[in-house]
């Protein structure tokens, strides 16, 4: 199977922790790349090459180490603006995770220091997200609502797992100033279409932000194409380290926006009773940053572009649709979210009858060496929404096969015997 030149098992042969056996012999199954991606050997190998030969601090050592460490991670942020398309590198700002860029754009809203009306909110206007959003794309905007008064609004979320924008022009209005939607979502797997309510969004003069995190590591994402205004994604789900994330915005709102975190080199001067700030991104990169975390991540993006993100996303589109094919043997199980490959990325979530989810992955993994991952995901309101308190979650990468979904097939029916 795959593509023409992806080849599975060389690509395995590049992630050491997948010939793991785990105790009691058994082989790793890793399906819980939704969760946290495994790592490359060349990922592994250009962090520890530069912890041990040129690791300095960044942008103000003046010495060799200084200046090499300051050009690998530069050059990291070149990769990752080349890898996304992004206009200009300066609209790359490292941040420690999607979480964070989340937070750092919606702090600029409603904030005394920033002067732009675009970022001006209060009561009477309007945030709008969605049901199926991941808990780092609703709370820093309930947080906002609460600090301005301005009202959260949402789209629903169909029963096939789709989003529901039936209400587009009604929840998207003159009084919306940012909407926040997530691209692929974390549970349902669900790819959603921007370009409608990007379309409405600008016709109300609003903002839009994009949560990328499970779609950069899987398909060619374009922020350009995409269209929108804010993107945030992750490094540790893409075959990079935790530790790093990455807002890309464009250059003029970053510009306008106020600095999210104050302290070293986020300044141009600093006075005792105010500062000046250093231009964007370093305006937002306060501190000393995640150095070899963001030197990863480059080596990340060149690993992935090498494969091909073409390539990755055809490979999890077999997957996925192997997966729901053989799902289906297994009685009693729900998918919640699209049952056809369709617009959909490689993440399956699903229930079994009687079975609560945690001990479905307790048994995946005691018996099987099966990685899932089993809870809410950090996405409670829509597991509400389904009318469930949790589901037990398969999610796919580069590295996977259609023999580890063969195995979470079989675990599945073990599963079912053990609880009669
Ligand atoms: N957002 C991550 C997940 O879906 C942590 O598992």
């Amino acid at each position: 199977m795959g593509a023409p030149g992806f080849d599975v098992e060389r690509i395995r042969k590049d992630f050491p922790i997948l010939a793991r056996e785990l105790p009691g012999g058994r082989p790793l199954v890793y399906l819980d790349s939704g969760n946290s991606s495994q790592k490359p050997t060349q990922v592994i190998e250009t962090m520890r090459d530069h912890l041990a030969w040129h690791y300095g601090n960044v942008g103000r050592a003046l010495h060799v180490l200084g200046s090499e460490s300051t050009d690998a991670y530069e050059a990291a942020r070149d990769k990752v603006a080349a890898f996304v398309s992004a206009p200009s590198r300066d609209e790359i700002v490292f941040t420690k995770n999607a979480s964070e860029a989340l937070n750092l754009v919606a702090y600029a809203f409603g904030n005394p220091i920033g002067e732009d009306e675009r970022f001006r909110i209060g009561p009477g206007d309007e945030i709008v997200i969605s049901e199926m959003e991941h808990h780092s794309n609703i709370v820093p905007w309930q947080l906002l609502a609460q600090r301005t008064g301005a009202t959260l609004r949402w789209f629903p979320v169909t029963d096939e797992g789709r989003l529901d924008i039936e209400r587009l022009d009604e929840l998207v209005n003159e009084r919306t100033k940012i909407v926040s939607i997530v691209h692929q979502s974390n549970v349902l797997g669900t790819v959603n279409s921007i370009s409608p309510i990007l379309a409405r969004v600008r016709e109300v003069g609003a903002l839009m932000m994009v949560d990328a995190s499970q779609s950069v590591p899987h398909q060619p994402v374009d922020v350009t194409e995409l269209g929108v205004d804010f993107v945030a994604f992750t490094g540790h789900k893409m075959v990079g380290p935790s530790g790093i994330g990455v807002l890309w915005g464009r250059r003029e709102l970053l510009d306008a926006m106020p600095p999210f975190l104050g302290g070293g080199e986020m300044i141009e001067a600093v006075w005792m009773d105010h500062s000046t700030y250093a231009p964007v991104p370093h305006k937002f990169e306060a501190g000393t940053p995640p150095i070899v975390e963001a030197i990863g991540l480059g080596a990340a993006v060149d690993y992935l572009t090498a494969v091909g993100m073409d390539q990755i996303k055809a490979h999890e589109k077999e997957l996925v649709a192997y997966a729901l094919e053989a799902l289906r043997e297994v009685p009693g199980l729900r998918i919640i979210g699209p049952r056809t490959a369709i617009a959909r990325g490689g993440t399956v979530s699903f229930t079994l009858e009687g079975i609560h989810p945690h001990d479905v992955g307790q048994i995946l993994d005691d018996v099987y060496g099966i990685a899932v991952r089993v809870g809410h995901h950090c996405a409670r309101p829509l597991h509400l929404r389904f009318g469930i308190p949790a589901t037990t979650r398969a999610s796919f990468y580069l590295y996977n096969t259609t023999a580890e979904i063969d195995a979470l097939v079989r675990g599945l029916h073990h599963v079912q015997k053990v609880f009669g």
